[in-house]
C-alpha cells in the first residue's frame, strides 16, 4: 500500500510540477483513503472530493455526510449553489458524531459574481452559512466585472483567517490568468475548470504547473447530460473492462493520475461510494496515452 501512495505522489507531483515542497499522505480517517496535495499555501488538500452543484439544502446535507462517512474529505459548494447551509450541517453531523474533526475536511466555496461590488460581506456570508469557523479554498467563480477588486478580498480574507487558500475558477488561458493576478500578493493554490477527457486544457495545466498552481476539475466526468458520452466512449469502455471497473471510475483515476483534483456531483449514495473507489488501481501509461488522445477541446460550457 505505502508503495502506491509513492508511486501516485511521483506521478501527480511530476505530472503538476509542483515543487519538493508537496507531498502525500493518507487521510488519518477510516474507510477510503484519498491522498493529499501540498497546495503552493502549505495547505494540504484531498485529490479528490464530492461536488454539489444542483443539490438543495436538505438533499446536499445527506450527500455530504454519505460523502465523508464513506471517505471523502474534500466538499465543492459555491454561494451560487444555495446549499452552502446544507453542507455546513452535513459536514457538522459527522464532526458530532466523531467521524471526523473540522481541520480534517477541506471545503470550498465561491463568490458568485451578483456579489463582487461587495465581496468582502461574501466572504462573511459564505462563512456565516457553512457554520464552519474558516473556508478551506476561496475561489472566485468566474471572471466579471471587479474581480481584479474581488481577488484583493479574497487576499484580505486570508489575512483575517477567514480563509486558508485562495484561487480562481473559469479562468482559462495564461493571459486571463495574468490579468486576475497581475496585482496579486498571493499567488492563487488552485484553479478549477471545466476539464474531462474530452476538454483537457493542458497549455494552462502545464503553464500552471511551472508556477506550483494546480487544476482542479469541473465537470470531471463530463457533467450533467453529457456524462454517457464519455461513460460509452468505447476506448474508456475498454479499459473500465480491464480493471474490472466503471467508466465513471476510470475517468476519476485518469483525472488524479494526470495531477488533477477532482470533484466529481453526485446525490446518489452508490455513486459516491463508487466514485472513491479508484485508488486501488492505476492505469498503465498506454492508457494514459489513450485518454490523451481523447482530447477534442471540446467545452459543454462557456462561463
Ligand atoms: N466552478 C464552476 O464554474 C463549476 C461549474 C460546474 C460544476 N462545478 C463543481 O464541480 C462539480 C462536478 O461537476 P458536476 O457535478 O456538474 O458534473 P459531473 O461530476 O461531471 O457529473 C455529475 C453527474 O454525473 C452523475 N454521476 C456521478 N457519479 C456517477 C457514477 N459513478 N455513475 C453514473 N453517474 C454518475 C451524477 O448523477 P447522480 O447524482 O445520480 O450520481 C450527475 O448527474 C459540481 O458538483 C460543482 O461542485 C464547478
Amino acid at each position: 500500500m505505502k508503495k502506491f501512495f509513492l508511486l501516485l505522489s511521483i506521478l501527480v507531483l511530476s505530472a503538476t510540477g509542483c515543487s519538493s515542497g508537496s507531498n502525500f499522505s493518507d487521510s488519518i480517517n477510516n474507510n477510503i483513503k484519498v491522498p493529499y496535495v501540498t497546495l503552493n499555501s502549505g495547505y494540504k488538500m484531498p485529490v479528490l472530493g464530492l461536488g454539489t452543484w444542483t443539490q438543495d439544502n436538505s438533499t446536499v446535507e445527506n450527500s455530504v455526510y454519505t460523502a465523508i462517512k464513506n471517505g471523502y474529505r474534500l466538499i465543492d459548494t459555491a454561494r451560487y449553489y444555495g446549499n452552502e447551509a446544507g453542507v455546513g450541517r452535513g459536514v457538522r453531523k459527522a464532526i458530532s458524531e466523531g467521524i471526523v474533526n473540522r481541520e480534517d475536511i477541506f471545503i470550498t466555496s465561491k463568490i458568485m459574481p451578483g456579489n463582487y461590488s461587495d465581496p468582502d460581506s461574501a466572504i462573511d456570508a459564505s462563512n456565516n452559512s457553512l457554520g464552519l469557523d474558516y473556508i478551506d479554498l476561496m475561489l472566485i467563480h468566474q471572471p466579471g466585472y471587479n474581480d481584479e477588486e474581488v481577488y484583493k478580498a479574497l487576499e484580505r480574507g486570508v489575512q483575517s483567517g477567514k480563509i486558508k487558500s485562495i484561487g480562481i475558477s473559469n479562468y482559462y488561458t495564461p493571459e486571463e490568468f495574468e490579468r486576475i493576478t497581475k496585482n496579486a500578493s498571493i499567488v492563487p493554490a488552485v484553479v478549477q475548470n471545466e476539464n474531462h477527457p474530452y476538454y483537457q486544457n493542458t497549455e494552462l495545466k502545464n503553464y500552471l504547473a511551472s508556477k506550483n498552481i494546480i487544476v482542479e476539475s469541473w465537470y470531471p466526468l463530463g457533467g450533467r447530460g453529457h456524462t454517457q458520452e464519455l461513460f460509452n466512449n468505447s476506448e474508456i469502455v475498454k479499459i473500465a473492462k480491464a480493471h474490472g471497473k466503471t467508466s465513471a471510475q476510470v475517468i476519476l483515476r485518469w483525472h488524479v493520475q494526470s495531477g488533477y483534483i477532482t470533484v466529481p456531483g453526485s446525490k446518489d449514495p452508490s455513486h459516491i461510494a463508487e466514485n472513491i473507489n479508484i485508488f486501488d488501481f492505476s492505469l498503465s501509461d498506454e492508457e494514459m496515452k489513450i485518454f490523451s488522445e481523447l482530447n477534442k477541446n471540446q467545452r459543454y460550457e462557456n462561463w
